[in-house]
Order: C-alpha cells, then sequence, then structure tokens
C-alpha cells in the first residue's frame, strides 16, 4: 500500500480552506520549479465551491492550464458538461481551461481526441483532484466493459472512453476518462469527499484492496504514489 495522507475536517467550509491552501502551493510551486502549472480537476459537483475558493488566489494564472480529469460525452453547453462547469469557476481567472474533446459525434474519436491532446501537453501533471462516488468510482472508471482498460490500458493511453454500466443516475452518459496509470503519474495526487457514506465506501475498498470490485479500491491498491486523502463529515 502507498503513502496515505488523510485530512480529516468537521465541515466543508474547513477543509475547502485547507484544500485551497495546498492546492495553491502545488501550483505556486510548479510555477517557480517550471514556469507554469498544470492540473486536471474532478466535475461533478463537490470539489466546486473549493474551486471558487482556489480561484481567488493570488497566483500567476496566466501559467496555470486546466483540464479535466473525465468529461461526459455531452456538448460543452450541457448542464452535465464538466468543462463548461470549469470554465465558469476559474472565469475570473486568466487560467486557460482545456476540453479533452470538442463537440463531435462519435464517442470513439473523442477519446483519441483526447489522448492526442493529453499526449501533446507537458506531461506529468503538477496535480490531479480525483473525487469518489458512494458507489465508489472516481474520475469517470466505472464497473462496465472498459474497466480493465482503463485500470491497465494495453497501449499507454492516457484517455479512454468509457460505458459505464450501471449508468450513474446523476449522469446517465458514456464519458472518457483519464486511464489510471495517467492519473497515477501526477506529481501531486489529491482525493476529497465528503460525509459518512463515501469515507465507508473508500476505507472498506482500501480494506479488501486488489479483491475489491470498486474502481477506488483496485487503484489504491496498485497506486505507488503518495495520495492526499482531504475528509469532510459532512
Ligand atoms: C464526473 C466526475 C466524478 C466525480 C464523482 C464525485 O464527471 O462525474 O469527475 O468522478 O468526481 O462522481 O462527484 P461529486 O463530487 O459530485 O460527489
Amino acid at each position: 500500500m502507498t503513502e496515505i495522507n488523510r485530512h480529516n475536517f468537521a465541515n466543508p467550509q474547513a477543509m475547502a480552506q485547507q484544500v485551497s491552501a495546498d492546492v495553491g502551493a502545488i501550483i505556486a510551486n510548479a510555477l517557480a520549479a517550471r514556469g507554469s502549472a498544470l492540473l486536471a480537476l474532478s466535475g461533478g459537483s463537490s470539489p466546486f465551491p473549493i474551486y471558487e475558493r482556489l480561484a481567488k488566489s493570488d497566483l500567476d494564472w496566466a501559467r496555470v492550464s486546466i483540464f479535466t480529469v473525465d468529461e461526459r460525452f455531452v456538448d460543452s453547453e450541457s448542464p452535465l458538461s464538466n468543462i463548461a462547469a470549469l470554465k465558469q469557476a476559474f472565469l475570473a481567472t486568466q487560467a486557460s481551461v482545456l476540453p479533452l474533446f470538442d463537440n463531435i459525434d462519435d464517442l470513439s474519436s473523442a477519446a483519441s481526441q483526447a489522448n492526442n491532446r493529453l499526449q501533446s501537453l507537458d506531461w506529468p501533471p503538477d496535480l490531479v483532484w480525483l473525487g469518489m462516488g458512494t458507489d465508489g468510482h472516481f474520475a469517470s472508471i466505472f464497473p462496465g466493459p472498459d474497466f480493465d482498460t482503463a485500470l491497465s490500458p494495453m497501449d499507454g493511453a492516457k484517455a479512454i472512453s468509457v460505458h459505464p454500466d450501471p449508468l450513474p443516475a446523476d449522469a446517465p452518459v458514456p464519458r472518457i476518462s483519464l486511464t489510471a496509470p495517467a492519473i497515477a503519474d501526477a506529481r501531486h495526487l489529491i482525493l476529497t469527499i465528503a460525509g459518512e457514506a463515501k469515507k465507508a465506501v473508500l476505507d472498506h475498498a482500501m480494506e479488501l484492496g486488489e479483491a475489491s470490485v470498486t474502481p477506488i479500491g483496485r487503484f489504491m491498491a496498485s497506486l505507488k504514489r503518495p495520495i492526499s486523502i482531504y475528509w469532510t463529515e459532512n
């Protein structure tokens, strides 16, 4: 098992303060060391109050590039689009917010486009920021026909198409996701979660390790890099 740094909080405000300070320091250090910062941020809903706080940090945002850890296969105008929500969250900054793919009709073309775009970036990202569902998915790595490929792609793919089975109720659409090895490349890896239910899922998955059927359990069992897990009670 890898090095796991756990940070627990009594409320979302306290967690947001710490996470935005820690991520701000990761960005500042990357800017100082390499002159730019590359961040992969999750969609969903829970990290957005933290993104809004982070966006108010005094950083040289013009040298920061952000892309999404995963994207729902929807038009970029859709309320389900992660890139639309991220663009909005960082609108007041000068950060570049980069879509994984353009609006196109075909899922496998979107996956190739995402993969090519990621291959052309200055890899690895300084930060990959993950969220997790109560079903134990993270990024868009779900049980289903693409699960094994997402965990260990044969061809070194950084992004693949995913057909979750079953489709998640809150956004029942196919996805494009970073693969587990691409996520694990990150210079810094964090996971933010809220509530007892997600904590119980994560703890149980980590206890089972390799034998876990959940994406997060399988990922944590294979992870060689440190990860910081931020959890708030509600
Ligand atoms: C997505 C996500 C996904 C998300 C979790 C947690 O696009 O669906 O990136 O992996 O992080 O579903 O979502 P919440 O933070 O909204 O609970």
